[in-house]
């Protein structure tokens, strides 16, 4: 064994790269082979961007390399940091806001109950008549509306129902009761780390925040205006189609009477109708009908079943089916495949959009679910947190061509991850595989629209590799990954491309003054 000593390896090590510096070294050819042939693989690494895109792509590097730079030298870089105290910092950046105007295409991993803004619950519906409300101790609060007063069909650890405006009445500070209801409708806090102990914590914490908006969401007038302000939301955010998950709850009126699945799905498919004649360069939207997946196997059987039929009956609004809830904590789609068989044996065809891999825990069943979801065909995978951790799954994704729903803040509020760079998207970015990216939940995680988990895929995730390319990579992706037939993904890229030349003439004409503005760094991090 030839063992030098440590200054001696410096000294050659010291020769070595003079030399190289000096000479063109094969090193130095086969070192930049390497980087480009890493370049070439990476997301978006094929593209080959035009005049104008190469000139804001350049300008907006520049922006790019000023914030991280100031980022080093304050300690304070958002995507390192939760996302419930990155937010505001998020909110001043310069990138975010050219992220924001960015035409991002389809959001296509969205849950119906958590995509609007919560303050548009609190300050809209909660103000309509008719709305009455319930304390719970341990369960915060319950809403209903009803003509006339409700019954007294309170868990038994709840108040009685009152009347909404008759309480805000007779209150001291409705600006601070109002507040204190918009807490209760997000996850959101100043001490996540404190707040929130474990995933299974968190977990039932969500399923609780559900029942609370549910009160307000599913009365029959808010469900269909929700879903409006919603699409106005994800529209005003250039955010141009949308794909959500939908459990269909009953939707109530009124007297108490409620609706069934059809009506609902009817509800979503006018709603979204009518938008896109209010908004025609807006897409549209389509629903993959879920249910949790926590449930007794005959009951996820029927609820295939109930995929099936609603397909039938919407062939242009029903994609497919999904199982939604904490993956720790229900049946691993293994458990699951005589109801997920169900499709293949009565010859029906039914799209599978699984959420699969949403896990730490290497090596359970659960775990096993990237490789499950795409033995079942699956379209699409949700989260595909584990997947990394499974080459043989990786590959069978990456032939299959099976594209990644990353949703960043939601892996990091739901516990997974810390640190987004440490996000393991950031590997199967560099392995060039395909990948949308959406927001899961947004109005749970304090959230708006996608351009929050667009900016924590450009800054954090795709680290200082991450260009242009990328992100026109991915929101190319998102349209081309849809579940839009080919007639209206067509007609989705042209209204996609106008607007994106548009933003990249918008984007070259402002960052060069952002760049000026802002605050010159006193240290270079490179040293
Ligand atoms: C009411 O509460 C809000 C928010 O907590 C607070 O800013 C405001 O000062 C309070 N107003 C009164 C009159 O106490
Ligand atoms: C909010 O939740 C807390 C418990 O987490 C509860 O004490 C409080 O009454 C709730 N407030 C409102 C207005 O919902
Ligand atoms: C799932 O259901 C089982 C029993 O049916 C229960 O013990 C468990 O707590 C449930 N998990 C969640 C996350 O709801
Ligand atoms: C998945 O698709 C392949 C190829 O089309 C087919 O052979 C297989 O039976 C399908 N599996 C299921 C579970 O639908
Ligand atoms: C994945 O694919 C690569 C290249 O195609 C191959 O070298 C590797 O053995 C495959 N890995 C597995 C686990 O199938
Ligand atoms: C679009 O998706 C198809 C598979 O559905 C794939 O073969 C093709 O390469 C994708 N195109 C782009 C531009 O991503
Ligand atoms: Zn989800």
């Amino acid at each position: 064994m030839l063992q030098l000593p440590q200054r001696m390896g410096w000294q050659v090590i010291f020769i070595f790269s003079w030399v190289s510096l000096c000479f063109p070294l094969p090193i130095i050819n086969k070192r930049d082979f390497l980087i480009e042939k890493e370049n070439a693989r990476r997301t978006g690494g094929n593209l080959v961007l035009g005049r104008s895109e190469e000139d804001a792509n350049q300008k907006l590097m520049q922006l790019k390399e000023k914030e991280v730079t100031k980022a080093m030298q304050t300690g304070l870089f958002p995507p390192s940091m939760h996302f419930f105290k990155a937010k505001a910092l998020i909110d001043q950046s310069a990138v975010f806001s050219i992220l924001k105007k960015m035409p991002k295409g389809g959001a296509l991993h969205l849950h119906d109950y958590f995509i609007l803004s919560v303050d548009w619950l609190v300050y809209h519906a909660s103000y309509l008549p008719d709305c009455y409300i319930s304390f719970c101790p341990s369960w915060t609060v319950q809403f209903k509306f009803s003509s006339p007063h409700p019954p007294m069909d309170v868990p038994p650890d709840c108040s009685e129902w009152v009347l909404l405006q008759t309480y805000r009445k007779n209150l001291n500070n409705v600006t601070q009761f109002d507040k204190s209801l918009l807490a209760n409708l997000t996850l959101v806090t100043d001490t996540p780390e404190v707040t929130y102990p474990s995933q299974a914590f968190i977990w039932k914490r969500f399923e609780k925040i559900f029942i609370v908006a549910s009160g307000l969401i599913s009365y029959a007038p808010v469900f269909k205006a929700y879903f409006y302000q919603a699409l106005l939301e994800f529209y005003e955010d250039n955010v141009q189609y949308i794909e959500l998950r939908v459990i269909l709850p009953p939707v109530y009126e009124l007297d108490g009477s409620t609706h069934d699945k059809s009506w609902s799905v009817a509800a979503y498919k006018d709603v979204a109708r009518q938008f896109v004649k209010d908004h025609p360069d807006f897409v549209g939207a389509k629903i993959i009908y879920t249910t949790h997946r926590n449930q007794t196997v005959s009951r996820i059987k029927e609820a295939v079943r109930t995929a099936i039929a609603l397909r039938a009956e919407f062939p242009d609004t029903v994609a497919g089916f999904d199982l939604v809830g904490w993956e720790d904590g229900g049946h691993s789609l293994w458990e699951l495949k005589d109801a997920l068989m169900i499709p293949r044996i009565l010859e029906e065809d039914l799209p599978y959009f699984f959420h699969a891999g949403e896990t730490n825990w290497e090596g359970t069943s659960v775990d096993k679910n990237v490789l499950d979801a795409l033995l079942l065909n699956t379209s699409r995978i949700g989260h595909g947190f584990a997947l990394p951790k499974h080459p043989a799954a990786m590959n069978l994704s990456l032939e299959m061509d099976i594209p990644i729903e990353v949703c960043p803040v939601s892996n990091q509020v739901l516990m997974l991850v810390s640190d987004l760079r440490n996000h393991p998207a950031a590997f199967l970015m560099s392995e060039g595989h395909r990948i949308v990216v959406a927001s899961d939940d947004p109005s749970i995680f304090g959230a708006k629209g996608v351009s929050y988990d667009f900016y924590e895929m450009f800054m954090g995730i795709g680290g200082m590799s991450a260009d242009l390319r990328t992100l026109k990579q991915l929101a190319l992706n998102s349209l081309n990954y849809s579940t839009l037939l080919p007639k209206e993904r067509d007609k989705a890229l042209q209204i996609w491309q106008k607007k994106w030349e548009e933003f990249v003439a918008m984007a070259s004409d402002i960052i060069p003054e952002l760049v000026r503005d802002m605050v010159e760094p006193s240290l270079s991090p490179c040293y």
